[in-house]
């Protein structure tokens, strides 16, 4: 009896003890926050990681980025624009006030009391969500956790994700989430090129599975963005980033199919789409291209329909426009060998295509899952011979699925350049480039995006077909 009621109180004093300690780094933290003097450290510094860094060195919080590739780390600590859409001086500015740093020692964590993972979550060679960046963040996280940090994982996962992947790797060394150190899930809402709304301007959903965590999490983002929304657990926050991206998925291969429709019945879809946004409710506009591209609208959806059929259920419309879009170009170079012979008889075969932009969208430096990549691949797949131009790419980069594409050179936009080629494709239709110029010397401009239209710039009659 002595003996049950001694463990009794032990126990419970252990419990004690924790509920004060967790208590205390809880208060400590929150100090902290509110006093911007919590070091922040995020560990990537791509297209989500950087900018989220130099917001958050701005709301005046001390934050450094690790991540492993030390040239980038080098470019920005030198204060180079390392993405082509931010203020010149952005990064050089952080820099000045001292309160931001680089560094490619993942030792320095340590030293953080906020780590927000914004590694890449991209798709397996057998296209199903590979989660190696993640479980290797985690693991350098977990090599340096102490008590009273506070982890958030950004990058896109599936629902459970940090739950079961991220927080046993986080807790190998003993440390416990929720009570010893702080655990929750933000989803990376950046729209890379976006002006009108950057990371400040993005309401943060912010969930996790213990009460401290969220309460922290909501607290800290309050800080950084225009808004934090709570959300019950860091499965829901997961879940919100697939469905918004789940929605444009759907969406898309929506108005691909209504381009082909329309298209057909001689109606032109992107006027269609204008008159119909028109309407102040019930209606958002997407607009047809030649496919998906980017980390995120082809990835997420994998994510979602992976995670559903491994608890068994599953998602067909959502499998059905992920194919869709995967196969859309495939249809444009379809379309290309269709216009190419009805306009002059050129055979595919043998024909010159000049592909304008290779970015999976405008004015971004990011050929990832370019639908523009895989329409030049089945092109030359056709016997077409293609050269591409983009402002942003002089030389193409290397790509896991287009690795023989590598170190071709962007050609240059010249009226006698441009008249060499059987047909223009337009696949991205950045800002910078003279499309005055390709209008005034190209055979046969095919155009993905309404780019011409959208610019207001005149075409001789014949010579431009939206497909
Ligand atoms: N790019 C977008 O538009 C976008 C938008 C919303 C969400 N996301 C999501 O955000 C996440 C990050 O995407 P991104 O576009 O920033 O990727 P990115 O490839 O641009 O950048 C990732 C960076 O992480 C670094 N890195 C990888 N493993 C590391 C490690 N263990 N330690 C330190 N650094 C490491 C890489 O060197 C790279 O610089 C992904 O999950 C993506 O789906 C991306």
């Amino acid at each position: 009896m002595i003996l049950i009621l001694y463990e009794w109180m032990c126990g419970a004093g252990d419990r004690v003890f924790e509920m004060t300690s967790s208590f205390s780094f809880f208060s400590e933290l929150g100090e902290r926050i509110s006093t911007r003097t919590a070091r922040v450290s995020t560990v990537g510094l791509g297209y989500v990681g950087l900018p989220l860094a130099l917001t958050i060195s701005e709301a005046g919080f001390p934050t450094q980025g690790v991540d492993l590739n030390s040239a980038r780390v080098a470019d920005i600590n030198a204060g180079r624009r390392v993405i082509s859409y931010f203020p010149e001086d952005r990064i050089a500015r952080a820099l000045d006030t001292g309160r931001f740093a680089a560094t490619d020692d993942a030792t320095r964590l340590a030293d953080a009391d906020i780590i927000l993972i914004c590694v890449p979550t991209p798709l397996s060679v057998a296209r199903d969500p590979d989660m190696t960046y993640v479980v290797r963040a985690a693991e350098t996280v977990a090599a340096h956790l102490r008590p009273g940090q506070m982890v958030v994982l950004e990058s896109t996962v599936w629902p459970g994700a940090t739950a079961r992947v991220v927080r046993p790797i986080l807790e190998r060394g003993g440390l416990r989430a929720g009570a010893d150190f702080f655990l929750g899930f933000s989803p990376e809402r950046e729209d890379p090129g976006n002006h009108r709304f950057g990371t400040r301007d993005i309401p943060k959903i912010v969930g996790a599975d213990d009460k401290h965590s969220r309460e922290l999490l909501a607290q800290f983002y309050s800080c950084i963005v225009t808004e934090a929304v709570p959300v019950s657990s860091s499965a829901t926050a997961e879940a919100v980033k697939l469905v918004e991206n789940s929605f444009r998925t759907v969406n898309i291969a929506l108005v691909n199919e209504m381009k082909d429709a329309l298209d057909a019945m001689g109606v032109d879809v992107w006027e269609v789409v204008r008159a119909a946004a028109t309407k102040p409710f019930g209606y958002m506009p997407f607009y047809p291209g030649p496919g998906i591209g980017g980390d995120c609208i082809p990835v997420s959806p994998v994510y979602l329909s992976w995670r559903a059929r491994d608890v068994g259920s599953g998602t067909p419309l959502i499998d059905l426009a992920r194919s869709t879009n995967e196969t859309a170009p495939d249809r444009i170079a379809g379309r290309v060998a269709v216009e190419l012979a009805k306009h002059g008889g050129v055979a595919v075969k043998g024909a010159r295509v000049l592909i304008l932009g290779i970015a999976y969208k405008k004015n971004v430096e990011d050929t990832r899952e370019s639908p523009a990549l895989y329409a030049l691949n089945r092109l030359e797949e056709m016997g077409a011979i293609c050269d591409y131009h983009d402002p942003y790419f002089p030389v193409m980069p290397q790509t896991r699925d287009h690795a023989m594409l590598a170190g071709r050179r962007s050609v240059m936009l010249t009226a006698q350049a441009v008249a060499g080629y059987d047909a223009v494709l337009v696949t991205t239709d950045h800002t910078d480039v003279d499309y005055p110029l390709v209008a005034g010397s190209a055979r046969l401009i095919l155009d993905t995006r309404n780019v011409f239209q959208a610019q207001s710039v005149t075409v001789p009659d014949g010579r431009l077909i939206k497909i």
